[in-house]
């Protein structure tokens, strides 16, 4: 089944655990938390300490989508706030091999698995990933480029997941297939038709008046594609 990862992104941080509880009710399984440092990106967000405050709170999958510079720095201290999925982008590490085996030992050394993540921006060729396919347990496809919330989805995304799904299925790997930016409910069916297994929204679900409705409108969607 395909999972539906709310981006608190575009949440109303007055009222974070509210909002955390309504996609809860709705049917979401992931959190996804987009972790800014304004040099990979143009914007500056969260920290480890959010992922700590959400942990005890509640029991979706804590996934983590960091995109900043020198990864590796602040990997082991997402590992313990609790992150179940942590996602690097391929752009900046210039040893990936290292920085997926460092998410990997987190959850060797806290006991829980924590799977590895490589993300790609939209126009970074998937050649990227050739080698590193296999020490990766899940891949994020951007379909807009990193920064903020509420862009409009890049179509031209589309050919680039049907070669990796290709590519995933030819190989025989487990690896998921995460897409993340401009996703809503008059695009979202086409996205799961082409092998998505998680799909990112942040507006889509906390812009309207009620993302417990804005969840199962989605995840309706996405059962029906
Ligand atoms: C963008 C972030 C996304 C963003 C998605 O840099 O990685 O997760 O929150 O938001 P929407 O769904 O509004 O494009
Ligand atoms: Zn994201």
């Amino acid at each position: 089944m395909v999972a539906l990862a709310p981006s608190i992104l575009s949440a109303d941080f007055w009222c974070l655990g509210e909002q955390v509880s309504a996609i809860v009710k709705g049917g979401a399984t992931w959190l996804h938390l987009d972790v800014m440092d304004g040099h990979f990106v143009p914007n500056i967000t969260i920290g480890p300490l959010i992922v700590r405050a959400v942990r005890p709170r509640c029991r979706l999958k804590l996934d983590v989508h960091l995109m900043i510079e020198d990864p590796d720095d602040y990997i082991p201290a997402f590992a313990d706030a609790g992150a179940n999925h942590i996602t690097v982008h391929a752009e900046v590490c210039r040893h990936l091999h290292r920085t997926l085996s460092l998410i990997r030992e987190q959850g060797k050394k806290l006991g829980r698995p924590i799977t590895a993540g490589i993300a790609l921006n939209p126009f970074s060729p998937l050649g990227l990933l050739d080698d590193a396919l296999p020490f990766a347990d899940l891949v994020l496809l951007m379909s807009v480029n990193p920064g903020f919330g509420g862009q409009s989805f890049i179509p031209e995304i589309l050919p680039k997941l049907k070669k990796l799904r290709n590519c995933i299925g030819a190989q025989g790997l487990p690896t998921l297939i995460q897409m993340d930016g401009g996703l809503n409910e008059k695009n979202v069916d086409l996205v799961v038709r082409e092998g998505v297994d998680i799909v990112v929204a942040g507006s889509a679900v906390f812009k309207g008046s009620d993302p417990t409705m804005s969840c199962r409108a989605l995840l309706n969607k996405m059962s029906g594609a």
